[in-house]
C-alpha cells in the first residue's frame, strides 16, 4: 500500500515497466501502452489537479460501442424529480438481503440526491445490497467519484490501479472514471455510496486547529499497481450523464502493469480518524467531524461533506452533550454503521438512514431528550458508535424508490411528538 491523500505515487508490478524521467516516451517499456487519466481539467490549478498515467497491455480507447444497459437498474441520477419534493423528515429502515443473485451493480438503490449531473454540481445518495461477486465485468462511472461506506461485509474493490478490501469502519474513495469490480469474500455485503458530481473530495483545512488533527493525510492507503494478464470477455458497465450503458471487451480491464499520479483510489479507516471536540462546555459545529469535503463555488458552503460521528469521550460540563435541536440551511442525510446513535434512542438502526433537509426541525427525540437533562454529567465515553452524514448546500430529492418503499418510516414524526411546553414563572 500506498499512503497519503492526493499524494504523487510511482509504482509498477513488473520491475522497469514504469517509465522513467518522462510520461510518454516514444517506446514505453515492454510495449505497455500509456494512457493519461484527468480528473481535473488540464489548467486546474497544481494544488487541485488531478492526474494519472497508466501503463497498460491494451489501450482503453480499444472497445466496441456502448448500448443501454437493461439490467433493471435502481441506479437514479440528478437532477432528481420523480416526486414532488417537501420539507418532510425520512427515515428508512435497512435495506434486506436481495433474494435473487445480486452483484454490486445491480444492488445499488438510489434513495435521493440533488444538483445536476451535467452542470458537475450535487451528489446522488445510493444503498447497496448485494450478495454476490462482481463476476467478469467491471463498472466505470463518468458522472462523479463514488464514496463506499460499508456498513455489513467486506468488499474487495479490484481496480485499475490495484487492489483495495474495505470492511466496516473503512471506506473507499473511486475516482471519477476508474474501474473497478466488486468482489465479496465474505458473503453479503450492504453499504451506502455518495455519488460526488462535484469537485473531488478532499481533506477540510483545519484553521485553527493546526497542522495535525482529523483525518491526516498519512491514514489513507492506495493501492500498489497490480493487473490481471486475462483474456476473458469482460462486460463494462459505464454510468455517463445519469444513463448507465455496456459494452464487452475481450480481456480484463485491470491490465494497468505501471502507474504514477495523485489520482488514485484509496481507503481510510475511520478508526484513525483523530477526534477532535470541547474539552469545556457546548458543542463545536458538527463540521468539527468532517473527514471529506467537496467543496462548492461557495467559500466554505459545501457541495458535499463527508462527516463521521465516532466514540469519543464526552466531557462537557454543564451542556446537553446529544446533538441540539437545529434547522440548518444545508441539507443533511445520515447513516449508521454500527451501534447507536446519541440522539435517537430508536428506530435508526445500522443500515438505515435519515434524511433531515434545508430548515427542517430535527434534533433529539423525546427519550434521548429526557435522558440528557437528566443525565449526571461525569465524563461518559460514546462505544461501538459509528454513525455518519453526507451533508449538502443544495436540497437533496429523495426518489420514488425511496419514498415509496415500506422501509421508509410513517411514524418518522412521532419521535418529537408529546414535548411538553416550557413552563414560564407565574
Ligand atoms: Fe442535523
Amino acid at each position: 500500500m500506498l499512503v497519503g491523500f492526493g499524494n504523487h505515487f510511482a509504482t509498477e508490478a513488473v520491475t522497469g515497466a514504469l517509465p522513467v524521467g518522462q510520461n510518454s516516451p516514444q517506446r514505453v517499456p515492454f510495449g505497455l501502452y500509456a494512457e493519461q487519466v484527468s480528473g481535473t481539467a488540464f489548467t486546474a490549478p497544481r494544488a487541485e489537479n488531478r492526474r494519472s498515467w497508466l501503463y497498460r497491455l491494451r489501450p482503453t480507447a480499444s472497445h466496441p460501442p456502448f448500448a443501454p444497459y437493461d439490467g433493471g437498474s435502481r441506479m437514479r441520477s440528478a437532477p432528481f424529480a420523480e416526486v414532488p419534493a417537501s420539507p418532510n423528515r425520512l427515515r428508512w429502515d435497512p435495506l434486506p438481503r436481495p433474494d435473487a443473485p445480486t452483484d454490486f451493480v445491480d444492488g445499488l438503490m438510489t434513495y435521493g440526491g440533488n444538483g445536476d449531473v451535467a452542470n458537475g454540481s450535487g451528489i446522488g445518495i445510493h444503498l447497496f445490497a448485494a450478495n454476490r461477486s462482481m463476476t467478469d465485468r467491471a463498472f466505470q462511472n463518468a458522472d462523479g467519484e463514488m464514496l463506499i461506506v460499508p456498513h455489513a461485509g467486506t468488499l474487495r474493490l479490484v481496480t485499475e490501479f490495484g487492489v483495495l478490501t474495505v470492511a466496516p469502519l473503512s471506506v473507499a474513495l473511486i475516482p471519477r472514471g476508474v474501474r473497478f469490480r466488486v468482489e465479496l469474500p465474505d458473503g453479503p455485503a450492504h453499504g451506502y455510496v455518495c455519488e460526488n458530481y462535484g469537485a473531488h473530495f478532499r481533506l477540510p483545512d483545519l484553521g485553527p486547529i493546526g497542522s495535525n488533527g482529523l483525518a491526516n493525510p498519512r491514514d489513507f492507503e492506495t493501492p500498489a499497481a497490480a493487473f490481471e494478464d486475462l483474456d476473458t470477455p469482460t462486460q463494462i458497465v459505464q454510468k455517463f450523464l445519469g444513463g448507465l450503458f455496456t459494452t464487452t471487451i475481450d480481456h480484463s480491464p485491470f491490465d494497468v502493469v505501471a502507474w504514477h499520479g495523485n489520482l488514485a483510489p484509496c481507503r481510510y479507516d475511520l478508526r484513525r480518524f483523530n477526534t477532535i471536540n470541547t474539552v469545556s462546555f457546548d458543542h463545536p459545529d458538527p463540521s468539527i467531524f468532517t473527514v471529506l469535503t467537496s467543496p462548492s463555488d461557495i467559500p466554505g458552503t459545501a457541495n458535499c461533506d463527508f462527516v463521521i460521528f465516532p466514540p469519543r469521550w464526552m466531557v462537557a460540563e454543564a451542556t446537553f452533550r446529544p446533538p441540539w435541536f437545529h434547522r440548518n440551511i444545508m441539507s443533511e442525510f445520515m447513516g449508521l454503521i454500527e451501534g447507536v446513535y446519541d440522539a435517537k434512542a430508536g428506530g435508526f438502526a445500522p443500515g438505515g438512514a435519515s434524511l433531515h433537509n434545508c430548515m427542517s426541525g430535527h434534533g433529539p427525540d423525546r427519550a434521548s431528550y429526557d435522558k440528557a437533562v437528566a443525565a449526571n454529567l461525569a465524563p461518559h465515553r460514546i462505544e461501538h458508535s459509528m454513525a455518519f452524514m453526507f451533508e449538502s448546500r443544495h436540497v437533496i430529492r429523495p426518489t420514488r424508490f425511496a419514498t415509496e418503499s415500506p422501509l421508509c418510516q410513517l411514524d418518522y414524526d412521532d419521535c418529537w411528538s408529546d414535548f411538553q411546553k416550557a413552563q414560564l414563572p407565574r
